[in-house]
């Protein structure tokens, strides 16, 4: 990757006609994918700004975590396939290849398998925070609550400019948030925390403290655990989203860590984001049956009802979400096991796809199910309750922002987020008396 023009082909040459002004500004190549045209001088040499709501042609910043070929519908976290990752890897690996750039030999894995266990406990005295809230809190809203409170307690790792400790904060906030999702479920059912297991794997762990009650011993099913974990390297990472973004801002004016991640859950909640999981299993209860599929997909077409079809669409992907068709299968290999023969929600969403990707307005605007169509089925089959998707989803992407906001703080071309706007509001004006107004 250069970040000077190789040749002065290299370049794009902005005029602006009303002025006559000139400016030659560089295109910058990466490893894979789109050049950038570099605008840093823009406003310095053509007093002009971008305008480009929702940054649909914006990069933000370079990165060599998460490369996505939205077209070709690829995914690779630091140049590996997803569908290779999901397939040989587990979480902590994954979680290791996204933080430290490489996959870990057998000395790496044992020792970050080691630290991240022994780090999986909270504070005695967080277990307070809980009980602050009401038991029937979204357990979104206790998740900002009891992440953010968590700089209130690991005073040591909040420097952001000591590597150790930002390290630190990293492991402490990828081995936590099981605990302190499992936590948030426990809280809301008004049954005992259970304490991490350092004998478990990450996904058994999470699903032990998640269902064992402390009155008989509670045996995780191995194949659930297995899609579990193999669910959490799905949602581990996903370059530059609306969650990644939020971490990556609030952490270029310095805030601590936990104050960022939180920040990140805070924006992950949104339906239009991690939240579409939830919003999923909703919408098809709300469809009820496969004759009614018609009437919502006129719904969804129609621009002045605010339905969407929830689990479609991406922003980046135009064409099938790699992640999807894993969940798929994830998803039927979860019935299997439990023996849910002809689960109806399954049923109604395959048919619910098969007729959208038949549609001439999914299929013209290039919209097929992203990671969230499949998953609260699965979720619901585990027994999770619905409320509890996106922390789920919260939980497995912890890795993801705890990584692109290390690299955010070690790239040397990182200054605080400040984007500008264009200004529609009123004219320059002077202030008017009480007794003048009209
Ligand atoms: C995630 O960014 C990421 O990487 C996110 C994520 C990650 O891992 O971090 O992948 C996780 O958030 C997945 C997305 C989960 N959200 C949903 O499933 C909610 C439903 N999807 C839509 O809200 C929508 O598709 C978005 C928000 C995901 C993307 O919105 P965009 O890119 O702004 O799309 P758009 O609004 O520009 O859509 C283009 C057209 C529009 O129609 P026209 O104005 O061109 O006529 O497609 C239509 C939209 O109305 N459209 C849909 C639709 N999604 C887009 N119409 C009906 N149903 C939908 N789901």
């Amino acid at each position: 990757m250069t970040d000077s023009p190789s040749s002065p082909k290299d370049t794009v040459t902005l005029t602006n006609n009303s002025s006559g002004k000139s400016v030659e500004l560089p295109l910058i190549a990466g490893t894979v994918g789109p050049k950038v045209m570099d605008i840093r001088s823009l406003y310095s040499d053509m007093d002009l700004f971008t305008y480009d709501p929702g940054y649909t042609s914006t990069g933000s910043c370079k990165s060599a975590i998460t490369y996505i070929d939205g077209d070709e519908g690829v995914l690779l976290h630091r140049g590996y396939p997803i569908e290779e990752i999901a397939e040989h890897g587990d979480f902590l690996e994954a979680a290791f290849l996204i933080l430290k750039g490489e996959l870990p030999n057998d000395a790496q894995m044992t020792k970050f398998v080691t630290d991240i266990s022994r780090h999986s406990m909270l504070n005695e005295q967080i277990s307070f925070f809980f009980r602050g809230f009401r038991r029937d809190s979204h357990p979104m809203a206790v998740m900002c609550g009891v992440v953010g409170a968590m700089a209130a307690f690991y005073h040591d790792s909040i420097n952001i400019n000591d590597p150790h400790q930002r390290m630190v904060a990293s492991y402490r906030l990828i081995a936590k948030m099981p605990t302190v999702v499992a936590w948030t479920y426990k809280y809301a059912m008004g049954q005992p925390f259970i304490y991490p297991r350092n004998d478990l794997d990450y996904a058994s762990n999470f699903l032990h403290m998640m269902f064992a009650t402390p009155c008989e011993p509670y045996k995780v099913n191995p194949t659930l655990a297995r899609a579990m974990d193999r669910i959490l390297i799905l949602h581990a990472d996903h370059e530059q989203n609306a969650s990644t973004s939020t971490v990556r801002l609030a952490g270029s004016s310095g805030a601590n860590p936990f104050a960022c991640i939180a920040a990140g859950i805070a924006s992950l909640w949104g339906p239009a984001h991690g939240g579409a999981n939830e919003a999923v299993l909703a919408m098809l209860h709300e469809i009820g049956s496969k004759e009614r599929i018609p009437e919502f997909l006129k719904r969804a077409k129609d621009k002045n009802d605010p339905f969407r079809l929830m689990g479609f669409g991406h922003r980046v992907y135009k064409n099938y979400d790699p992640r999807a068709k894993i969940m798929q299968r994830t998803c039927h290999e979860v019935l299997d096991e439990l023996g849910i023969k002809d689960e109806p929600l399954l049923e109604l969403a395959m048919e619910l796809e098969r007729i959208a990707l038949s549609d001439e307005y999914f299929i013209e605007r290039k919209l097929f199910p992203n990671v969230d169509f499949y998953s609260g089925i699965i979720f619901r089959a585990m027994g999770i309750p619905t409320q509890m998707f996106t922390s789920l989803f919260a939980l497995a992407r912890t890795v993801g922002w705890i990584a692109q906001w290390n690299e955010m703080l070690t790239d040397p071309e990182q200054k605080i987020g400040r984007p500008r706007q264009l200004y529609v509001g009123a004219p320059p004006r002077h202030y008017l008396p009480l007794h003048q107004r009209g």
